[in-house]
């Protein structure tokens, strides 16, 4: 009798393992500018991501508890302290800790990239897939457009563009964190954190601290770390938006980008140097083909559905 209640007690702990050990890898989704953690549109992605892949575990990144300020967070705070702040998040999250797959998720653009220096500079909690939607990998070379008759649009933007290296670098180089007095700036700092104008590309070379940096960008002072742990990824997931007309050029969501002092043409990620001579593991990936290029139709940030697939395929493997 009590043996048979013990096989029984021992049985009811191979299910409890079993079931345990079959559950869907947990994912992490970080949202981008002007989002937040718990809005709306993330509560609904994740229901979504829940019914592709039952029992899923999902955390959604915040830099502040409180939506209100985790919206502006985007918008003020300084990268790198931000990224620290989600370090010791994901690694406090005990459901996290044999690592997950995360998904670079917004209307803003960034969250790809905040994700991508995560794997970069921390990954630990490892990282297996990561999906960036629209991401600007080689940044940006142009500021989205202003509507055609829209003129004081259009001087706006000829200012930031002007302006975009000499303010934003000054402000930090000399301090490294944002001031809320300078909320009109917002939007210039948010850019410039990308903006790569590829007929200036040594003043940005210079005065750009976040994409040099995780690009690997500058002879001399490569981080070997943040190749290694890039190349740890199962698969790297890039998908572009096919009328993508917030990140310009679109490709750069695929490694691509205007040739540097030539603008007019676009040079695929295959013969950009951060490739060639694999200064983030690109080239390793893509040799062993864990670089997936995947393709949503429409503007920025127009999924309609088109997650669905790389969701089904590369997030929540039964571990
Ligand atoms: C390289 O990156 C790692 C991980 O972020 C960091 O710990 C290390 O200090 C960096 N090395 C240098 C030389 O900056």
């Amino acid at each position: 009798m009590l043996a048979r209640l013990g096989s029984l007690v021992l049985c009811a702990f191979q299910l409890g393992l079993a079931f345990t050990i079959a559950s869907p890898r947990p994912l992490v989704l970080w949202h981008g500018l002007g989002d937040s953690h718990a809005s709306r549109g993330m509560l609904d992605f994740q229901d979504l991501i829940k019914e592709v892949h039952p029992g899923i575990f999902i955390h959604s990144v915040w830099v502040h508890e409180d939506a209100n300020k985790d919206r502006d967070a985007g918008f003020y705070g300084n990268v790198d302290v931000q990224l620290d702040v989600v370090f010791r998040q994901l690694s406090s999250v005990p459901e996290l800790e044999h690592g997950f797959d995360a998904i670079g998720f917004s209307q803003g653009e960034s969250s790809g990239m905040f994700l991508r220096a995560y794997v970069e500079r921390y990954n630990y909690p490892r990282t297996y897939n990561l999906i960036t939607f629209g991401s600007q990998h080689l940044g940006i070379a142009d500021i989205p457009e202003c509507g055609t008759y829209d003129f004081l649009c259009k001087s706006a933007r000829r200012i930031i563009l002007s302006a975009v290296y000499g303010k934003w670098a000054q402000e930090n180089l000399i301090q490294a964190s944002f001031s809320r007095t300078m909320a009109h700036q917002t939007d210039v700092q948010s850019k410039a954190q990308y903006f790569r104008d590829p007929t200036r590309y040594n003043d940005y070379l210079v005065a750009n601290m976040f994409l040099t940096d995780i690009n690997n960008e500058i002879p001399g002072q490569r981080n070997a770390t943040y190749q290694e742990n890039l190349k740890s990824l199962e698969n790297l997931v890039l998908i572009i938006f096919s009328e993508d007309k917030t990140v310009i050029p679109k490709e750069s969501a695929w490694f691509g980008y205007d040739e540097i002092t030539d603008d007019a043409v676009i040079v695929p990620m295959r013969q950009q140097p951060i490739y060639t001579e694999d200064w983030i593991g690109l080239k390793e990936l893509d040799e062993t083909g864990r670089i997936v290029f995947g393709v949503c139709e429409g503007e920025h940030m127009q999924l309609n559905g088109c997650w669905r697939e790389y969701v089904e395929r590369y997030v929540g493997s039964v571990v």
